[in-house]
């Protein structure tokens, strides 16, 4: 299909000399139009116009020079330091979306207003202040004394050059030392200088083999920015689904182009990493619990062509002793690509494969994209047809280009009905040969993807629901498509179980619906070094389900990046071996013993580490904490860890050194944290102490992973097939003392797949104390229904600092096992029940 596809590149470049996924911001009107316009002071406060309303909203114009048109400028307080601004014409016909809020957030109001003779003060009920200055306009926003953002009125520009409603809005964070997010790029973790390059680029597109380095844009937008110094994060939002360009400017200044939409900007106060992720989050939703399954070892391959290849791969898994949980079908399982059937000569019995995979206890993934083959009698697209349920041309007629199936019309996802009824063509009924098996769906090449076409893309005069031209909404088409799976599968089983979904294509609020990848990555070192960036700052920006594919996903990994990939993929949330159709076969066991030696443990650390994923996603949705997190994240103020990108937290315990580099037998790690930190090697019995480098020593057997000095990491150590199989195993805890020996954990635990921990909160969510030989369990959520989650712990493995790091020479720890308790009772008999108590300990022997 590569092979096919480069064809078709060629054809597209010869017709229409454009670049795939590359148009720079000089080759689009409305960029070229606003980057190299100079900045100007257009508007001034109508100070007659200021209202405030009951709800506490400021409203006021603003108006511009002759040639310009006057815009009312609206001010929303939001509780939690939230602020948003709206600035739009009169009567202003622009696009709203209205898609992407979990939920209306919760309006704060504003205590005063202090108009001066050259500017009004708003001070909001939680002491947020928004300064507006008059002439020329601009606002300034201080959380406690500190300014942490300003909106520069010099660019600011809405208006209606070729008629586009494109809008220029200028940002900047005096506090900052470095800007992030902008999700997604492969230019690395912080947001580069652009003035003397092309600003990054926030439009969806089909990007194979994305350059590395480059701020083009890829296949997920979020336009979200932290800007963070070591004394304040601040952060804003752009909620608009229009292509968008970004310079970052001297002065950390993001200058955001947009060539349509409403200039909707929410304004997130802090004043930490954790906060400012928190308030975005209280806007745009989390997800549900993932089911366990998911968070296990994947494997896939475009394309397993037949049922016995795929029950094939599945019992090579067992018969060499590899941990899998699903087994994924690329677009070769359906007939002709016609989404929601098989192929009848390949996948005859799709029923008895499904039954054979659930006799594994595997899952089965398969993928369905937003492309409908044109083809009367298909009854997909008759019924969608007949519903006006696709995409149309400005024209009103239905538009048509060429994806996989050949001739394809999109379905309009943001249609309420489309969604309704692409969504109800998961259900057993209508995708016959499904069973529940089918556990999880995959929504690839929804940009939307378009190979005859462009930037491999719809038009953006094409028309969607209620004529919203495709332009307004192109980045938030792929979240939609999530949206409509995500409840497809919800209805096909009644709500009885929690869906898994991945999607390419992503946008804000996609992390309600779907885990991502990184697209169609090269197996080069790059790319795997990339992976990790470009999965932290999807973490950043709220989607925290995501991961690259293991291996690389074009070409052919030598064993030793093959090595390293897992070792890295394993550490990354989302956990999915994947290659392309040219690629020679690579699952795991077909590698010599070594290499799958190798493999087998890193795979095994994964699910080792289960607990404490599935814990993450608990304190995810609850917390709004982010999965993986960058240094920069927890050790805000110090600066050597601004840049960190090949080195993670998982959650607050976990740091993983990633080997992203060739040859090396040994790598450099940072320890952060202050001198009260510690780190505890998993490799050796070696100690370093915080704010410290190491060159630490590394063979193809593992990567540095370290614990920290204070933590109780839960893990489940007897590693079976797969996820399903260990969910009645005891756990082991790791104590890692902190030089005062006390140490602390969580763990969370629910029956692993339905939404009874939602609706009847039935689960059991525990805080875990050690001190003085005894470990304390503690119900945190004291309304949960827990009684039938025992916590059991087999064993408790306790480290303990003996020999303090100094002068660069690294300290020691000493292990200790317990397998039984004060009394000789056996741990792994003891249950921890939680149905009449709240506080139960283990006193250790
Ligand atoms: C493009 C996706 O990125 C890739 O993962 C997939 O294998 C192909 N489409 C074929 O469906």
């Amino acid at each position: 299909m590569k092979r096919f596809r480069s064809c078709l590149s060629l054809f597209v470049l010869f017709f229409y000399t454009v670049e795939i996924g590359g148009l720079k911001c000089s080759e689009t009107e409305f960029c070229s139009y606003l980057r190299d316009r100079p900045t100007a002071d257009i508007y001034t406060v109508d100070i007659n116009s200021i209202q405030i309303d009951d709800m506490g909203i400021i409203k006021f114009n603003i108006l511009a020079r002759i040639g310009y048109e006057d815009l009312e400028v609206y001010i929303y307080a939001y509780k939690d330091d939230i602020l948003r601004v709206k600035i739009k014409e009169f009567n202003s016909t622009r696009f709203e979306l209205s898609d992407v809020f979990a939920g209306a957030p919760n309006l704060a109001g504003v205590s005063s207003v202090d108009t001066e003779a050259i500017q009004m003060t708003i001070t909001t009920n939680i002491g947020s202040r928004v300064v507006v200055k008059f002439a020329p306009f601009s606002l300034d926003f201080y959380r406690n004394e500190i300014l942490e953002l300003v909106l520069n009125g010099e660019r600011l520009f809405v208006d209606n050059p070729q008629n586009s409603q494109s809008f220029s809005v200028g940002l900047s964070f005096p506090r900052s030392d470095h800007l992030y997010g902008l999700h997604e790029h492969a230019t690395g973790l912080i947001l580069r200088r652009t003035e003397n390059d092309d600003p990054y680029r926030m439009y969806n597109l089909d990007h194979a083999e994305y350059p590395i380095n480059d701020t083009a844009s890829v296949y997920g937008a979020v336009p979200f920015i932290y800007g963070h110094g070591p004394e304040v994060t601040a952060g804003v939002f752009l909620h608009n689904a229009a292509q968008q360009f970004v310079d970052i400017l001297p002065d950390q200044m993001a200058y955001f182009m947009a060539e349509a939409g409403t200039l909707d900007l929410f304004v997130f106060l802090g004043p930490t990493p954790a906060e400012i992720l928190r308030q975005y989050l209280l806007i745009t939703g989390v997800s549900y619990m993932p089911p366990l399954w998911s968070l296990g070892y994947h494997q896939s391959r475009y394309s397993y062509l037949t049922q016995e290849e795929v029950k094939d791969v599945v019992a090579n898994f067992d018969n060499y002793n590899f941990q899998l949980d699903a087994i994924w079908l690329d677009i070769d399982h359906t007939d002709g690509q016609r989404y929601f059937t098989w192929n009848p000569d390949t996948f005859s019995d799709p029923i008895e494969m499904q039954n054979n995979i659930s006799a594994t206890n595997r899952k089965l993934v398969a993928i369905s994209d937003p492309h409908i083959k044109v083809e009367k009698g298909y009854s997909v697209y008759d019924g969608a047809l007949e519903n006006e349920f696709f995409v149309k041309n400005s024209d009103g007629s239905v538009f048509e280009g060429r994806c996989y199936p050949g001739a394809s019309s999109y379905i309009d996802f943001l249609n309420p009905e489309a969604r309704n009824y692409y969504g109800g063509r998961y259900s057993y009924e209508n995708f016959p040969g499904t069973t529940s098996t089918l556990a999880g769906i995959w929504n690839d090449m929804n940009e939307p993807v378009v190979f005859d076409l462009p930037e491999y893309t719809i038009p953006g005069d094409s028309l969607h629901f209620r004529n919203v031209r495709h332009m307004e909404m192109h980045n938030a088409y792929g979240m939609l498509h999530s949206r409509a799976t995500f409840e497809g599968m919800m209805q096909r089983d009644n709500r009885t179980v929690r869906p898994f979904v991945l999607s390419r294509s992503h946008f804000a609020g996609s992390q309600r619906y779907a885990a991502i990848w990184t697209g169609d990555s090269r197996s080069t070192w790059e790319y795997l070094d990339i992976s990790y960036a470009i999965c932290l700052n999807s973490n950043l920006v709220g989607i925290v389900f995501c991961g690259g594919d293991v291996g690389g996903y074009a070409g052919d990994p030598d064993t030793e990046l093959y090595q390293r990939w897992y070792q890295a993929g394993a550490w990354l949330p989302f956990f999915r071996a994947h290659s392309g159709k040219a690629t020679p076969k690579r699952e795991p066991y077909l590698f010599p013993e070594d290499v799958q030696n190798v493999i087998r443990n890193a795979i095994q650390q994964r699910y080792k580490h289960l607990p404490v994923w599935y814990t993450l996603f608990h304190e995810y949705i609850v917390y709004k904490t982010p999965l993986i997190r960058p240094l920069f994240f927890h050790y805000t103020n110090d600066r050597n860890v601004f840049e960190t990108q090949n080195q993670i937290l998982v959650g607050r315990d976990i740091m993983v050194r990633a080997v992203t580099e060739p040859g090396v037998d040994a790598v450099s790690v940072y320890f952060p944290g202050g001198t009260d930190e510690y780190w505890i090697s998993l490799s050796n019995f070696e100690v370093q102490g915080g704010g410290t480098y190491a060159d630490v020593p590394v063979d193809i057997n593992s990567i540095p992973i370290y614990y920290r000095a204070g933590s109780i990491i839960v893990r489940k150590d007897t590693v079976r097939p797969s996820t399903a199989d260990m969910i009645n195993d005891g756990h082991t805890l790791y104590v890692n003392l902190a030089p005062n020996s006390t140490a602390h954990g969580t763990v969370y635990l629910d029956d692993t797949t339905s939404l009874f921990y939602l609706d009847y909160v039935e689960y059991n969510y525990l805080s875990i104390d050690y001190a003085g030989g005894e470990v304390t369990f503690t119900k945190i959520d004291s309304h949960a229904n827990s009684g039938q989650f025992d916590f059991v712990v087999d064993l408790v493995v306790t480290h303990e600092l003996s020999e303090m790091p100094i002068d660069g020479k690294p300290g020691k720890y000493i292990e200790r096992r317990y397998t039984t308790d004060l009394n000789g009772n056996l741990l792994k008999d003891l249950k921890f029940n939680f149905k009449r108590n709240t506080k139960l300990s283990l006193k250790l022997k």
